[in-house]
């Protein structure tokens, strides 16, 4: 497959899906739906039914140096108003306990419409695997039925650190749907990157590190992508994007099964999420 893949973004394009009326991801072809469980990422049409113009709106205001966003509450290292010293990326972000509290009803309400994608996306990758249906809550600690962690972050770049837009880096969760208005994200296909250009109309969704560690002993494993965002200049059109995070229950296990049902291994979320950090900055 390899010289398939090389140009795969440039040439081809990244597959195209849509949720289908009953709820389900659907790819047009088989071909398609081959590519992106090869890849670890595709294109998602944007539902007719989500506000996504309100959503960019209310990202668009939290550029304002007054908006009561940057001093926004902080719950740990990962909730709040972020600026991370080793990249441009500064972002607003909640976990979806906190949506209700601190976004405004549309936006706490758009949050959940992602939550059904990210399930949707969740349920035909375990569909695939061949893992047996009521295993699939306990594989996902708790995602795949509603529950787990999910994050909802309005993000922006700040150009005046002259750093990478972001990192090369895996997501640690399940599924992450993006959406971006500018170009910057590319995505490491053997070995060498290549841009993910912006299709409007459309998320860009990636599977994480702990879709793989489920699906590795399945049927049909999927892989976590890297991906990195290049720098952004002051002359380049501000880019900010939303990113919707589908995670386990941060204090839970993560479980791998085969098609039969049986365990093949487990990890605490902790300890899952805390090799890959080492691994994440061994890496830099
Ligand atoms: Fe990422």
């Amino acid at each position: 497959m390899t010289g398939s893949r090389q140009a795969v973004c440039r040439d081809e394009g990244l597959p195209v899906a849509a949720i289908a009326r009953d709820g389900r991801l659907t790819f047009p072809t088989t071909q398609d739906f081959d590519r992106a469980w090869e890849l670890g990422i595709f294109y998602l049409k944007v539902p007719a039914h989500l506000d996504l113009e309100s959503a960019r709106q209310f990202g668009s205001e939290l550029l304002a140096l007054d908006s009561p966003y940057h001093s926004i509450q902080q719950y740990g290292a990962l909730e709040g108003f972020i600026a991370l010293k080793n990249n441009q990326q500064t972002k607003v972000a909640l976990r979806r306990q906190h949506w209700d509290q601190h976004y405004p009803a549309e936006i706490s309400e758009f949050g959940r419409q992602l939550d059904r994608i990210g399930i949707a996306i969740l349920r035909e990758v375990f569909s695939q695997s061949g893992i047996p249906e009521p295993l699939w809550d306990d594989a996902s600690g708790g995602y795949s039925s509603g529950e787990g962690t999910a994050f909802l972050n309005f993000v922006h770049y700040d150009t005046r650190n002259p750093d990478l837009g972001l990192h090369p880096h895996t997501d640690y969760g399940f599924v992450t749907i993006l959406d971006a208005t500018t170009p910057g994200l590319q995505v490491e296909v053997n070995g060498r990157f290549e841009d993910v250009p912006v299709l409007p109309g459309h998320f860009v969704i990636n599977f994480g590190e702990a879709l793989h560690f489920i699906t590795a002993h399945s049927e049909r494993a999927v892989g976590a992508v890297v991906h990195r965002v290049l720098s952004q200049q002051s002359a380049d059109p501000i880019r900010q994007s939303i990113v919707y995070f589908a995670n386990p229950d941060l204090d839970g296990r993560l479980w791998q099964y085969d098609a039969k049902g049986d365990v093949k291994g487990s990890s605490s979320v902790q300890d899952f999420f805390a090799i890959l950090e080492k691994n994440l900055t061994q890496y830099r």
